[in-house]
């Protein structure tokens, strides 16, 4: 089952992928996930894996702060997660089997320029993941978290900066199977960019702001 809002993109994937169907909805709608989620159950015999990518970014610094547009990130990157955890949870825990994988991003690991509304969101999903591998997994339910770099798509082409180490939505796809296949928890990539920001991570809070402003500009 694949879903968006646009019901025409989601038929256009359908017609060119037999077998799936197309399940229309907003993430950030609780009552129609819900009945989303009853429908997933009366349709499906077991969810092998359910996968979160639903994301909303627009770039935002504090000088330009914009209330409406952070709290609609929330929604989207963040509640809209919990709804699909609460549609398909219940499911899971009484099949014992299965896997959920949480689309986040490397802006969720620490404060970035531009991203005040967007990075937030995205730190919580890594969290959120984390606690749930650590309720599920020892009752045989898989949990990853999926943290891309810069992957060209609608989202991206938001940016005016050049965004080092951008990959198409091909490689990004093989990067998240590659993962999945291996069974590693966080799914990060491209390694060139994300093993650099891991670094960065490890840096004291006076570094990584200078490590930053050098970097962006900023
Ligand atoms: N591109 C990157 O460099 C990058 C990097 C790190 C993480 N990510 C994450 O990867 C995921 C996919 O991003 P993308 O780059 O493919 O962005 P995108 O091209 O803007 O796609 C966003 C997707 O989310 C869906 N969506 C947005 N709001 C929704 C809502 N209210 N209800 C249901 N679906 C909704 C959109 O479909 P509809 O508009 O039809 O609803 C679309 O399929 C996001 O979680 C994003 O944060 C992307």
């Amino acid at each position: 089952m694949v879903s968006a809002r646009n019901a025409h993109s989601l038929d256009e994937f359908v017609a060119t992928h037999p077998g799936s169907v197309s399940l229309p909805l907003d993430v950030t709608d609780r009552a129609m996930f819900a009945a989303a989620g009853l429908q997933v159950a009366s349709t499906c015999d077991s969810l092998d894996l359910v996968v979160y990518c639903a994301g909303h970014y627009k770039p935002m610094r504090a000088t330009d702060f914009d209330l409406d547009e952070a709290l609609r990130h929330v929604q989207v990157n963040q509640v809209g997660a919990l709804h699909l955890i609460a549609a398909v949870l219940p499911g899971l825990l009484t099949q014992r089997r299965g896997h959920l994988s949480l689309v986040s991003s490397v802006a969720g690991y620490r404060g970035l320029p531009n991203a005040m509304a967007y990075g937030p969101t995205k730190a919580a999903l890594i969290n959120l993941a984390e606690t749930l591998y650590l309720d599920l997994a020892p009752l045989g339910i898989g949990v990853s978290v999926i943290n891309p770099g810069f992957v060209q798509t609608p989202l991206t082409a938001q940016n005016a900066f050049a965004m080092p180490a951008l990959i198409t939505p091909e490689q990004a796809a093989l990067a998240i199977l590659d993962g999945w296949a291996a069974g590693r928890f966080e799914i990060h990539f491209p390694r060139r960019f994300t093993l650099w920001l891991k670094a960065l991570d490890h840096l004291s809070d006076a570094m990584y702001f200078r490590a930053i402003r050098r970097v962006t500009g900023l």
